[in-house]
């Protein structure tokens, strides 16, 4: 049964789901220190509304659900911090794997996995490998992920491709080039959500977001809970997505 086959709730009755949501998670160091509290605190916090928006996902007919978790630019962070973000992410395959698979989760990563270390490497594949055929939902985390370091080597991987003779110049169009991104076999995202106020993409998707819709939240990413989702999916169900073109009512004018 895919998510759209599933029967909705009624705060998502009506409304025109966004079958893909991508999630720039931001504000976990501000929420811990307007408490007083370390970053890392933040982070673990942020590890909690993760869980949330994977439970409330499939029942609002999100097939896709990608998170930004790490970017290939916060290694500049203090080493500490970069420290805890990976062991984060080692706790959260290992305590919450079996609850995903159990739920039909789907765990897919992207970003540049030469840059990780083997045992989050092996983690990474193992959690992809056990819930390869799961339905419900397609979690993709974002890990070590840069958008324009993305875009690079997929061209590199092309220009190799062509080569070898493997594939010729002129077959270089958008899809053919879009099956060498990390996100190969993946939908474009509908809906982009940044929390924390911030109004910027930072990297994230820049490709596969050409012709996504933004929502931008204020509050923290450790505050954001399945009412924050259901608000995002309400405000993107108003919007009007054109792809570039006019809309059908205008077509006559
Ligand atoms: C941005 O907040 C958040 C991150 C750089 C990391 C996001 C990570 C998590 C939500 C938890 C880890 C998840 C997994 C799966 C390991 P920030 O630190 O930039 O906040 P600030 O802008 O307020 O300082």
């Amino acid at each position: 049964m895919t998510a759209s086959q599933r029967s909705r709730t009624p705060e998502s009755e009506g409304m025109s789901d966004p079958a893909h949501v991508a999630i720039i998670m931001d504000g976990n160091g501000r929420w811990a220190k307007a408490r007083g509290l370390p970053r890392v605190a933040g982070h673990r916090a942020g590890v909690q509304a993760l869980r949330a928006a994977v439970r409330a996902a499939p029942d609002l007919g999100i097939e896709w659900l990608t998170v930004y978790a790490f970017s290939s630019e916060n290694w500049s962070r203090p080493k500490s911090e970069v420290t805890d973000l990976m062991g984060l992410l080692k706790l959260f395959i290992r305590r919450d794997l079996a609850e995903l698979h159990q739920n039909g989760v789907r765990v897919r990563v992207i970003g540049d996995r030469d840059g990780l270390s083997s045992d989050i490497r092996a983690l990474l594949e193992e959690a992809e490998a056990l819930t390869c055929q799961n339905r419900s939902l397609n979690l993709v985390i974002a890990f070590n992920y840069g958008g324009r370091d993305e875009i690079a080597r997929a061209a590199r991987k092309i220009a190799q491709a062509v080569d070898a003779g493997v594939i010729a110049p002129e077959e270089v169009t958008q899809d053919a080039f879009a099956e060498y991104l990390d996100t190969a076999g993946m939908p474009d995202p509908d809906l982009v959500i940044r929390t924390s106020g911030e109004l910027r993409l930072s990297n994230f998707l820049p490709w596969q977001a050409a012709y996504s819709e933004f929502v931008f939240l204020p509050c923290y990413w450790p505050d954001f809970s399945r009412n924050e989702l259901v608000e995002a999916i309400r405000t993107y169900a108003g919007r009007d997505r054109r792809y570039g073109g006019v809309p059908a009512r205008d077509v006559a004018l």
